[in-house]
């Protein structure tokens, strides 16, 4: 089988490219990129005016299953990933039972690998059960083939017990991703702490409840040479420590989600559970520090922390309303919207930030369209426009922060392994 796809803006900067080309996928193969290729092609997708780039890598993707499969499902959510231009993602281990031992990885392949549209990648638990009491067997987890650990949702509160999971993780070469949140300081918290959890009348949840522990795990993780991951920093002083640690010459990596660049607390002023989540949304300031950040390449990831729950856990008061956003689908159009076209970032720092640098963090062959990888593409209209509605979205959870909102940019083709696994219906045109 084979695939041209013509005459669109190839995007890729693993392999300097930035220029008008055409694409040929045979197989599940990329095996030629250049100028006016011609060949009886059994599929052609016409990519003039719009960008070809290598099929996003979300390093932060809860698929719920096993266990929560009303919120979501591998196969729900690997459809909504294919939506949103997104061919790899990491599944978070906090599902019901958490993924935190060799049997249970097995279990989530099997699943993973009847029902999966994308690749998925399985990140397991630091801790048995994710109760922060007692570390993993982080050798036979990595001999089952996952890439890295986390407590995602918690985070470890014991020093002790964190830094001996660093140095089995350096000697295992396995990297550890930070929830990173003192529970003591954030408490029964729902919003930022400040204004307005005083004008709303809601607890708060500190800045330094996420920062402390930014510091403490890269402390850690420094002392025992081991390689640590940041995740969805929401905050100006976490920003500051990263950029810190990292001018230090520290192993360490960070990412920020959507709706830290693109949404405040501000906007919470109508108690809308669907902007509810953990790290909270935090201020304008913190806004503009994320973006300064992502620019000086400080936060080299950009990935969704979907976190899919049904319309029970969330249409209630805000106090008892699940923490978590859905954002397979947005993630893209919110980062060109927010990002591109505000020239924070240009087209290739995007598909550093969304492809090639959660690859190289994640040690997985993905994130480029070089000659003989997997044919992992996208095809993008950039300046698109579309509305985020409830009933387009595909996930089995419709808990997108970004509803009603106009973004620019559209994915039109996903490409898997050289199949096409989304094709837009031009609804929107
Ligand atoms: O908002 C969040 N939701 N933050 C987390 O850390 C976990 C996630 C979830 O699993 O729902
Ligand atoms: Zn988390």
């Amino acid at each position: 089988m084979k695939l041209l796809i013509k005459g669109g803006r190839i995007i890729d900067p693993a392999n300097n490219l930035n220029e008008i080309l055409d694409l040929l996928v045979v197989g599940s193969k990329i095996s030629r990129i250049g100028k006016n290729i011609q060949v009886k092609a059994a599929k052609l997708i016409d990519a003039k005016d719009k960008l070809i780039m290598p099929g996003l890598v979300d390093m932060h993707v809860h698929l719920r299953e096993p266990g929560r499969e009303d919120k979501e499902t591998v196969e729900s959510g690997t459809k909504a990933a294919a939506k949103g231009g997104v061919t790899s993602v990491l599944a978070m281990p906090n599902t019901e039972p958490a993924i935190d031992c060799p049997k249970s990885v097995k279990l989530f392949k099997d699943i993973i690998t009847k029902k999966a549209h994308v690749n998925v990648f399985i990140s397991a638990a630091i801790t048995k059960g994710r109760f922060g009491k007692e570390l993993t067997n982080i050798a036979g987890l990595k001999k089952s083939g996952i890439v890295a650990i986390t407590d995602d949702g918690s985070s470890p509160d014991s020093r002790k017990l964190m830094s001996e999971a660093f140095k089995k993780a350096a000697q295992e070469k396995v990297l550890i991703i930070c929830h990173c949140e003192d529970k003591n300081l954030s408490r029964e918290g729902v919003v930022n702490k400040g204004f307005t959890s005083t004008r709303l009348g809601l607890r708060g949840i500190s800045r330094e409840s996420e920062y402390e522990r930014v510091a403490r795990d890269i402390e850690l993780a420094k002392a025992k040479k081991a390689s640590v991951h940041i995740a969805h920093l929401s905050c100006r002083e976490s920003v500051e420590i990263v950029a810190e640690a990292k001018r230090k010459g520290i192993k360490v990596t960070a990412e920020t989600a959507p709706h830290y660049f693109s949404l405040s607390e501000e906007d919470l002023a109508r108690f809308d559970t669907n902007l509810k989540m953990n790290p909270p949304l935090r201020n304008k300031k913190d806004i503009s520090v994320i973006k300064k950040g992502l620019k000086d390449g400080t936060i080299d990831v950009i990935a969704s922390d979907h976190a899919p729950h049904t319309e029970n856990e969330k249409d209630i008061e805000f106090e008892r309303a699940e923490f978590g956003v859905i954002g397979l689908e947005t993630e893209l159009a919110v980062a060109i919207t927010n990002l591109v076209r505000t020239a924070i970032l240009d087209w290739p720092d995007l598909v550093n930030k969304m492809a090639y640098n959660p690859a190289k963090i994640l040690k997985i062959d993905k994130g480029t369209l070089g000659l003989g990888k997997q044919a992992d593409i996208i095809v993008v209209s950039p300046h698109q426009e579309w509305v985020v509605q409830k009933k387009e979205i595909y996930s089995k959870s419709k808990n997108s922060c970004f509803l009603g909102k106009k973004l620019t940019g559209l994915v039109e083709f996903t490409v898997c392994g050289g199949k096409i696994i989304y094709a837009n219906v031009n609804k929107y045109k």
